[in-house]
């Protein structure tokens, strides 16, 4: 008895010690990869942090323009690029010595060549390139987006599935497409974010993001026009393009048919929609109809009134 509690004492004891045990391993790897602060970064961002950690330098470009650069550490091992273990060189491949090259473009391009290194790694980079937002930035456009618009600061990219990013896509692009000023001299619809806003998926994120929803299940921006390769809508190979448009609504209403996705007003009012105009149509007709022939009843009534009155006379 008393050698059989001794046992199942033992037993319990080891099997705590085996669950402890088995619990810092498992904890250990997660401690490990959690960098917390600037100093599980490798030795040779290390080495560029232990001047750009410091506040108040600044580099002057080829126009004149100065650009702070400080950079946290803190903030860029926590990123999703420190986490993954990339060194400030993954992008910055030119700047590996110091004295750096003296900088001999001007902001804007320099800027825009920094962006270019997102594709080395990362397809989105050839999917951007395609879309609408693409080609008017390869046209030299300065009013597109360019990957840290929506990604935010090059030096704090958070994962896309972190809730605050999707809850801040629709801001995202109502910051250019919010404005009609901006739309009309692209010639681009205007109205779409107010419509979005008016529309059910609208009203409900935004209701969502003002109660700071952990996720934001119905449709965004991005859900129907994609996030890199955005066409316009007459372009067959959108995903708002009119024979694309189900397969779109799917991805959410999966008993979505042809007849539910045409039925949506989308960004238009619903005057605009064609069967809604149809309609309106043919009650203007039949009213129309209606009011003539009233109309020429009652014209008919007195010319006959007037007929009888002449004949009676
Ligand atoms: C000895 C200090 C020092 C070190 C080390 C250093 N930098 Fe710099 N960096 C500067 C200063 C100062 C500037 C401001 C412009 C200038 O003086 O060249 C600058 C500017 C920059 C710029 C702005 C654009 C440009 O080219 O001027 C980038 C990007 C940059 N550094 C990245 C890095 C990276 C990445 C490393 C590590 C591989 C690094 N720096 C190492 C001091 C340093
Ligand atoms: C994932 C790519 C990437 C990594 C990794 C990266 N940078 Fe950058 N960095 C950029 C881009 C893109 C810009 C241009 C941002 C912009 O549009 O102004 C930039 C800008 C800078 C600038 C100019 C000031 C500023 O903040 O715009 C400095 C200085 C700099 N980086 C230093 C560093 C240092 C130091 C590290 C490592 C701790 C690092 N970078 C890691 C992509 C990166
Ligand atoms: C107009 C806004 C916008 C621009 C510009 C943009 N992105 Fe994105 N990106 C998004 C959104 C929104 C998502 C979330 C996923 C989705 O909806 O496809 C995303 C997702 C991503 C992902 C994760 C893909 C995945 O499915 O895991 C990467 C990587 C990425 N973007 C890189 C880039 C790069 C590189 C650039 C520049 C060439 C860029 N993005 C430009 C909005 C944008
Ligand atoms: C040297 C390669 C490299 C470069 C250059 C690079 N990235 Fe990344 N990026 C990674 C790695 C590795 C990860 C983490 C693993 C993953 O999720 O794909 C990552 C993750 C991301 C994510 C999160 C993806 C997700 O699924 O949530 C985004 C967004 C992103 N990068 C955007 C950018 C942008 C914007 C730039 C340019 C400023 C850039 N990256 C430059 C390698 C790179
Ligand atoms: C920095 C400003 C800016 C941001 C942010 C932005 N856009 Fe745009 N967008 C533009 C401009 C400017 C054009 C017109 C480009 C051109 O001249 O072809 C455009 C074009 C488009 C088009 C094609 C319209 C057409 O008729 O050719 C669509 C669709 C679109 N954007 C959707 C989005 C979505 C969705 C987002 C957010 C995920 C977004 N945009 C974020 C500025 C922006
Ligand atoms: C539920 C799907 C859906 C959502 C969400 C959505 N759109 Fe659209 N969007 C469409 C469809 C479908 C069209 C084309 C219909 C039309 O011409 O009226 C369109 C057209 C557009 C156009 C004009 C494109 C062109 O080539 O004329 C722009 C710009 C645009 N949307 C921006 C946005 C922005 C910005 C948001 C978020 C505030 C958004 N959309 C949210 C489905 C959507
Ligand atoms: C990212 C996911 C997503 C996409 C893409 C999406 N929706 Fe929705 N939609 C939702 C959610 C979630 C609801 C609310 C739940 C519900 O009622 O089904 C909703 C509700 C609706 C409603 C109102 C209520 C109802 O169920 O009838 C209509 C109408 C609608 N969506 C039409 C569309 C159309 C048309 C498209 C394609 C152009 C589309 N949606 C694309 C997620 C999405």
């Amino acid at each position: 008895m008393m050698e059989r509690t001794v046992t199942g004492l033992a037993r319990a004891v080891s099997t705590v010690l085996g669950a402890l045990v088995t619990a810092l391993l498992l904890a250990a790897p997660a401690a490990a990869a959690d960098p917390g602060a600037g100093g599980a970064l490798g030795e040779s961002s290390q080495e560029c942090l232990s001047c750009h950690e410091s506040e108040g330098m600044t580099a002057v470009f080829a126009d004149g323009q100065e650009l702070d650069v400080h950079v946290d550490p803190k903030t860029f091992a926590s990123s999703v690029h420190g986490r993954a273990g990339l060194e400030c060189d993954a992008c910055h491949a030119d700047a590996g010595e110091y004295p750096h090259p003296a900088p001999s473009k001007s902001l804007p391009v320099w800027r825009l060549e920094q962006q270019q290194t997102c594709a080395w790694c990362h397809s989105e980079g050839e999917d951007f390139d395609l879309g609408a937002h693409g080609r008017a930035l390869t046209r030299g456009d300065p009013y597109v987006p360019s990957c840290t618009t929506c990604h935010g600061d090059a030096h704090a990219i958070a994962p896309v599935a972190n809730a605050q990013f999707r809850a801040g896509i629709v801001d995202t692009c109502a910051r250019c497409h919010g404005s009609d000023e901006l739309m009309r001299k692209h010639g681009v619809m205007t109205g779409t974010v107010s419509s979005y806003l008016a529309e059910f998926h609208g009203l409900t994120a935004s209701l969502l993001e003002e109660e700071k929803a952990a996720s934001i299940p119905v449709a965004v921006c991005s859900d129907c026009h994609g996030a890199h390769r955005i066409l316009p809508a007459d372009d067959p190979h959108s995903s708002v393009y009119v024979t694309n448009l189900v397969a779109t609504c799917r991805k959410c209403h999966p008993q979505a048919t042809e007849a539910f996705a045409a039925a949506w007003t989308m960004h238009r009012s619903p005057e605009s929609h064609p069967l809604v105009r149809a309609i309106a149509w043919f009650y203007r007709i039949v009213t129309g109809v209606a009011v003539a022939g009233f109309f020429g009843y009652i014209g008919l009534e007195l010319a006959r009134g007037r007929a009888q009155g002449r004949g009676g006379r």
